[in-house]
């Protein structure tokens, strides 16, 4: 067989629960051991059983043989999707001679419940009295029972607040902190678990847990109840019998409620855990609730936004580490090191007697060899308390709560602990890891496990800035220029999508794009503080837009595109309205952020986002074949661009601020005429070697530092950059031992130790951007946005610097993409990876030694050869002598 499919997903996921589109995408990888494989024809079938799908019978959709190449995003065009329906679909494709492949494995997906109205149930819990600062949480039971062969049982359950669900003892699903965070005023998510396997005959029982989550716990700097105050549960189970028949449990006054072991568990506070409270059994059938005085649930207000099934790949414990250090404190306490800064929480495991009290601490840093550095959370807390009930080893983890931290301090054991004890439990969105690069320098490879990690420690239902101090918002400027990178490290397309809908959901009435999303308080907490604040800001508003077109060049999702289209269009417009003759104001609040004695003046930011954000519209509108807007926004990108340089840019060639920033916004955003653009990359180069070869760029500059040398032939200065260990640089933290990505250059420094501990993260991933270079540059993957999604891929790796080999990985939409290269005594190797039903332009830098077959020369272009290729993997060799 020459071409097999793999990897079948609708709307992104495998075998996915609870859709809520009512056409969803269908995509899928091919594979051959034949180069330049490609689909010319493909088949789907969406059948209500397996059985129909066996005999070839797609009774909802057979779409026929489908002459097209297309393999990815593919809508669904058969008879309506019916709520909570669970359907199976399989594919058959017709390699590029036109023989055809085996029927793919049959994959199924599920419908969520499509209407508001599908929902049946009370939302239940208990009022909360406002006056109690860290409330305990909720437990809840219902009891039913089952007299019939069941066929499929499916839990749709939501909270205000977040809930983990039990079905007769066993946790239903691997979700934590369900249902994730939206502005509960407008939406929030449901989640779907099939219980199939959980449900039993005779007596059955649901148990639910409540925390208070982001809905009414510490959220930010901004305090509690920032939507509301008492949590509730929302919850149906609906049972489809073998004979047909059905029945439905939902959350409604029959459940009955308790307190019990969590006296309080706060995102930012921590938790405290009284094992000696458990009820035993409360979360299966037969339990006794007289004898323990189980109460009727209350009835809470109906909800009056709107439900959602979850967008975003649920949070889960995706690694467990093991502590590397344990050691006794002068204060009897113990301190141990997990060897790497990471979020989640600690799993302890410890016995001791009954009434015991510990507490568990978490910090970034020490002090010195006893002290956590725990200045650096200002009013977060994350500690937890366990009070043991003293049977012996006991298994403590908190659960509703998280940290950020590589340190621990345990106190109150009874007995000595050791490594065994303590475990790091690693919790993040879960989104698919996609990306891999290593190179010959420890260091580099240092600096790429730290952006690695700083983006799994803050993709946490939203891409949060930090995990640790009472912050973690979504900062829409740091989510827009790490996408990019994100991108490439894992599958963020789910994640994103996600994170649209709350930035729009947060867009003001006028059109401005928020800071922070979801909305939580955020803006009118600012303004109570300052005089004045601004209602956009440059780079961080224009997420609005940079996204959406992130997620369609790495995703090809035009969805995307489409349902943001007039948020996007509104947000231009409103960047237009705030201008004067094209020049937006100075009054951004943020600037280039945490720029090093640079400040980039903001009028200057300002209109340079601001062309680049309707840059990039202007193509939205273009791929949409909206062509008129395409044609007003180009043009009016072209004023822009015309302003910008008369506003801001002198005879002899300076932009205003002269920072190294002003010249790569206006060269990466395209804003100089050609004649302008050689005086402005001279400018910049200068301006390093002045600053002892040092970057001064802040959040926003350092995203494009790298990307524009390059571009504009400085690829030895940027790798000069990379290299740099000495202050301010990347490697300068990588030296003294990060193992996350720092929020500020100077974070800690040899001169001064640390910054002033108000702003001091060690876990913000911003200054990692550089990720997104060391892809599309270093290794050269790169999307093109003629074909994007890599249907036609870049492959143009940059060799430079002190390094002797790059090996990198993509797993895109199509299947792997790989780029190789090695360098010996001038003599460059590059391997590539191209997967079916895909071509790739190789640029090909040095004098071609050896091209290999297949490889078809197109041209010469910036001194690098050009070719294009098909499907396989290839060598090529070049002389880089000169
Ligand atoms: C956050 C940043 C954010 C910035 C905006 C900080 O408090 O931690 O990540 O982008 O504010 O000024």
């Amino acid at each position: 067989m020459s071409i097999v499919i793999s990897r079948l997903r609708v709307d992104s996921m495998e075998q996915p629960l609870g859709l809520e589109t009512r056409q969803p995408r269908f995509s899928w990888v091919l594979d051959s051991n034949r180069r330049s494989e490609r689909q010319s024809a493909y088949r789907i079938m969406v059948a209500s059983a397996v059985e129909g799908l066996q005999q070839d019978i797609g009774d909802l959709w057979d779409s026929g043989k489908i002459t097209s190449d297309r393999s990815v995003q593919i809508r669904y065009a058969g008879a309506p999707l019916q709520s909570a329906a669970a359907y199976c679909w399989k594919v058959q494709v017709w390699d590029r001679n036109g023989v055809p492949s085996d029927w793919s494995p049959v994959a199924s997906f599920s419908m969520g419940l499509l209407g508001q109205d599908e929902w049946k149930g009370e939302w239940i819990g208990k009022t909360v009295d406002p006056a109690l600062e860290l409330p305990p949480g909720l437990y809840l039971r219902k009891e039913f029972a089952i007299d019939r062969p069941i066929k499929r049982a499916v839990l749709y359950s939501t909270a205000l607040g977040v809930y983990e669900m039990y079905l007769n003892g066993s946790r239903v699903g691997d979700h934590y902190f369900a249902p994730g965070w939206t502005d509960y005023a407008v939406r929030t998510q449901y989640q779907t678990y099939d219980v199939t396997g959980l449900v039993q005959a005779g007596g059955n029982a649901l148990g639910a847990v409540l925390g208070t989550g982001w809905y009414s716990g510490h959220v930010g700097m901004m305090g509690r109840h920032r939507y509301g105050i008492s949590p509730a549960l929302l919850s149906q189970l609906q049972l489809e019998y073998e004979d047909g028949t059905t029945d439905l449990i939902s959350s409604d006054r029959s459940w009955t409620m308790n307190s019990g072991p969590i006296q309080y568990s706060d995102m930012l506070m921590g938790e405290w855990y009284d094992a000696g409270l458990e009820w035993p059994g409360w979360n299966e059938p037969g339990f006794d609730e007289a004898a323990s005085h189980w109460q009727r649930a209350e009835q809470l207000p109906r909800y009056g936004g709107r439900l959602v099934s979850q967008i975003d790949p649920p949070v889960r414990i995706t690694e467990s580490l093991k502590p590397v250090k344990v050691w006794r404190s002068e204060r009897g306490s113990y301190l141990f090191d997990l060897g790497q800064n990471m979020v989640g929480w600690v799993k302890l495991q410890t016995s001791g007697p009954a009434g015991t009290r510990i507490t568990v601490r978490h910090a970034e840093m020490l002090e010195d060899d006893d002290n956590l550095y725990t200045v650096n959370l200002r009013k977060a807390e994350q500690k937890d308390t366990y009070i043991l009930k003293g049977n012996g080893l006991e298994t403590l983890e908190p659960h509703f709560t998280f940290h950020g931290f590589r340190y621990v301090e345990v106190e109150g054991l009874t007995e000595e602990p050791t490594l065994e004890s303590v475990t790091g439990q690693v919790v993040h969105s879960d989104t698919p890891h996609s990306g891999s690069i290593e190179t010959s320098d420890p260091m580099i490879n240092q600096l790429i496990s730290n952006i690695r990690w700083g983006q799994r420690g803050n993709y946490l239902s939203v891409p949060t800035d930090c995990p640790q101090r009472d912050e973690r918002l979504g900062w829409t400027g740091d989510a827009q220029i790490f996408i990019r990178t994100a991108s490439y490290n894992m599958d963020v397309s789910r994640f994103f999508t996600k994170f649209m809908a709350d930035m729009t959901d947060a867009q003001t009435e006028a059109g401005a794009f928020p800071d922070v999303a979801p909305d939580a308080g955020w803006f009118e907490w600012k303004q109570e503080h300052v005089q004045w604040f601004a209602p956009d800001n440059s780079g961080w508003g224009d997420a609005g837009v940079i996204i959406p077109w992130t997620l369609y060049l790495m995703y090809e999702d035009r969805s995307i595109l489409e349902e943001n289209y007039d948020a996007m269009k509104r947000w231009v417009d409103y960047l237009k309205a705030n201008s004067s003759r094209l020049v937006r104001p100075d009054y951004a609040n943020y600037g280039d952020w945490l720029s090093i004695n640079a400040d980039t003046p903001n009028d200057v930011l300002a209109t340079a986002y601001f062309a680049y954000s309707t840059l990039l519209f202007s193509r939205i509108a273009g791929v949409l074949g909206r062509e008129e807007d395409a044609c007003s926004y180009s043009e009016q990108y072209g004023r822009i661009r015309e302003a910008f340089v008369r506003e801001f840019m002198d005879e002899n060639g300076i932009i205003k601020g002269d920072t190294q920033t002003v010249y790569v916004l206006a060269l990466y955003f395209g804003l100089l005429p050609d004649d302008q653009k050689s005086s402005a990359i001279r400018r910049l180069e200068q301006l390093i070697q002045s600053n002892g070869g040092h970057l001064s760029t802040g959040f926003l500059g350092v995203g494009y530092l790298l990307p524009a040398l390059t571009e504009n032939g400085l690829e030895e200065l940027a790798y000069d950059l990379l290299h740099k260990d000495t202050f301010p640089s990347w490697l300068y933290s990588v030296k003294h031992g990060a193992t996350t990505i720092w929020e500020r250059w100077d974070g800690w420094t040899d001169h001064s130790g640390f910054q002033n501990p108000g702003m001091n993260s060690f876990n913000h991933y911003s200054l990692g951007s550089v990720g997104e270079w060391m892809y599309r540059y270093m290794a050269g993957i790169d999307a093109d946005p003629e074909q994007p999604g890599f249907k036609h891929l870049v492959i143009k790796p940059c060799p430079g610097g002190k390094l002797t080999y790059v090996k990198a990985q993509y797993e895109s939409s199509y299947g792997t993409i790989g780029s190789s290269w090695r360098v010996d005594n001038g003599r460059f190797a590059l391997s590539i990876t191209v997967p079916v039903n895909t071509t790739a332009a190789v640029h090909l830098p040095g004098q071609p030694v050896q091209v290999p077959e297949g490889a078809e020369k197109l041209g010469e272009e910036q001194g690098k050869h050009r070719y294009v290729v098909g499907s396989g993997q290839y060598e090529f060799v070049s002389s880089l002598n000169k």
